[in-house]
């Protein structure tokens, strides 16, 4: 056995130390299968002092890591591309009890985002976050990707609701600073340094998290609309009508919608596909359907062809599922190209007519499911039928002349370092490596994510 591998099983226990390519392999590969490669080990540590002695045993030997929670991200920055040892964080799952004084919790980062929530739940509170995979994806891997998903037009990204943070530097030193005070003008937001960093600057292995009121009463409504204007002209109506309770705005066109319908064997909504859909929910502690009813009817109007108002759990999930079953309804398809991107407000109707005919003209015959966050501007463009560099260049291009950013939630990872400098400028790249050297000299953490250079020893451990 490798010397190193029996130092790694001294510290978290043999059956933590993966290397039979058998039990590794769930690690290696992301959930799109685009993203894969050969880990030289897994470990599994167990607490924040097994994962600072497994890095200081790693920093040691030079070798690379990559931090891994639910491996659930979408760019390539969680799984080892260059032969890394992953250090899987989902045993640290503990949730301490919700300090409710504080609207707080302290948790280990390896929690699922549905653990968490289902926890503030039993406090009668909530998690601010939201998104599809809420089962598997850790709060750990959300924070290192500033995950932002369904709920960020009311209560932010995950930065926002981190409140402190732990972490374990690349050479196994711990930072702790998870007391949550509202006030702590103590110098450097580490915990806002973090969110984002994608696994480039230290393992987060614990966190601080703020919770939200848990309100009762959820209303979801379906508008279809010819046109993108129309949806996004809509959205703006309802924003100004609903300021206290909107909560999501999704849209997603008729591409998606179809996928979805076969792969689930569902009908359309309303019984045929439309170009535009727009799907919002409100909530609050009193039944705000009456509230939606009246600013769709007010408001939106026959600016809408057709709409639907739910408020029991089935009829909402009824709803929610053409719009959450896009991303396994593309997986299903094939393996898509994945350009999580923002627009601003006024070119986002323009760029969602524009993108597919850029694309097909890239690559003729590849197809084109765009959906997304419309209130935060955050459209999804997966691209199925093609892997060609040039598709991505081009809308990652379109993207940045529009004024928009080419990562919205999903992060840089190793799919688009390469383009990181349409959105950062020289000397903010130069900051960027410069706090990565402060904290991580010898560049072992995710040494090929996020920034455009990279080192790495990766002799096989097995
Ligand atoms: C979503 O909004 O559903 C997620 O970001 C996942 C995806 O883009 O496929
Ligand atoms: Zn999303």
């Amino acid at each position: 056995m490798h010397p190193l591998v029996t130092a790694l099983a001294d510290v978290v226990g043999a059956s933590h130390v993966l290397t039979d390519p058998e039990l590794t392999a769930s690690y290696e590969t992301d959930w799109t299968g685009r993203f894969a490669g050969r880990a030289a080990a897994v470990v599994r540590p167990g607490s924040t002092a097994e994962v600072a002695a497994v890095m200081a045993l790693l920093h040691e030997a030079g070798r690379p890591v990559v931090p891994q929670g639910g491996n659930t991200g979408l760019v390539g920055g969680g799984v080892p591309l260059h032969g890394e040892v992953v250090v899987s964080l989902r045993r640290l799952a503990a949730i301490d009890a919700v300090d409710v004084a504080a609207g707080q919790v302290t948790t280990g980062a390896g929690a699922t985002l549905a653990a968490v929530d289902a926890a503030a739940a039993g406090a009668g509170l909530a998690f601010g976050v939201d998104l599809a995979a809420r089962d598997s994806a850790t709060v750990g891997g959300m924070v290192a990707t500033n995950a932002g998903g369904l709920r960020m037009l009311r209560y932010g990204p995950m930065r926002a609701q981190t409140a402190g943070v732990e972490a374990v530097l690349a050479d196994g030193r711990v930072l702790s600073h998870l007391a949550g005070l509202a006030k702590d003008n103590t110098g450097y937001d580490v915990a806002g340094l973090l969110a984002g960093s994608e696994g480039t600057l230290a393992v987060v292995t614990r966190l601080r998290l703020r919770l939200v009121p848990r309100l009762e009463h959820r209303t979801t409504g379906l508008l279809a609309f010819a046109d993108a204007d129309g949806a996004l002209g809509a959205l703006a109506v309802l924003r100004n009508r609903l300021p206290q309770s909107l909560e999501a705005a999704e849209l997603f066109l008729a591409g998606g919608v179809a996928l979805v319908c076969d792969h689930l064997g569902l009908p359309p909504p309303f019984g045929r596909l439309d170009p535009v859909y727009l799907l919002v929910e409100v909530s609050g502690a009193h039944d705000p359907t009456e509230e939606l009813a009246a600013a769709v009817v007010d408001g939106v109007g026959d600016r809408a062809l057709d709409g639907a108002v739910e408020a029991e759990p089935a009829g909402r999930a009824r709803l929610w599922r053409y719009r959450e079953a896009h991303t396994e309804a593309i997986n299903a398809a094939g393996v898509p190209l994945k350009l999580d991107v923002t627009l601003p407000a006024g070119e986002l109707a323009g760029f969602l007519s524009e993108v597919p005919g850029a694309v097909e003209r890239m690559a003729p015959g590849a197809r084109c499911v765009l959906f997304g966050h419309a209130a935060d501007g955050n459209v999804h463009v997966n691209v199925l039928g093609t892997a060609d560099p040039a598709v991505e260049d081009t809308v990652l291009r379109l993207v940045a002349r529009l004024g928009g950013s080419i990562s919205s939630e999903h992060g840089i990872g190793a799919a688009k370092r390469a383009w990181l400098h349409l959105n950062r400028s020289p000397a903010e790249i130069d900051v960027f490596r410069a706090i990565k050297r402060a904290l991580d000299p010898d560049g072992i953490l995710n040494p090929h994510v996020l920034l455009p250079e990279g080192d790495a020893r990766t002799e096989a451990l097995g």
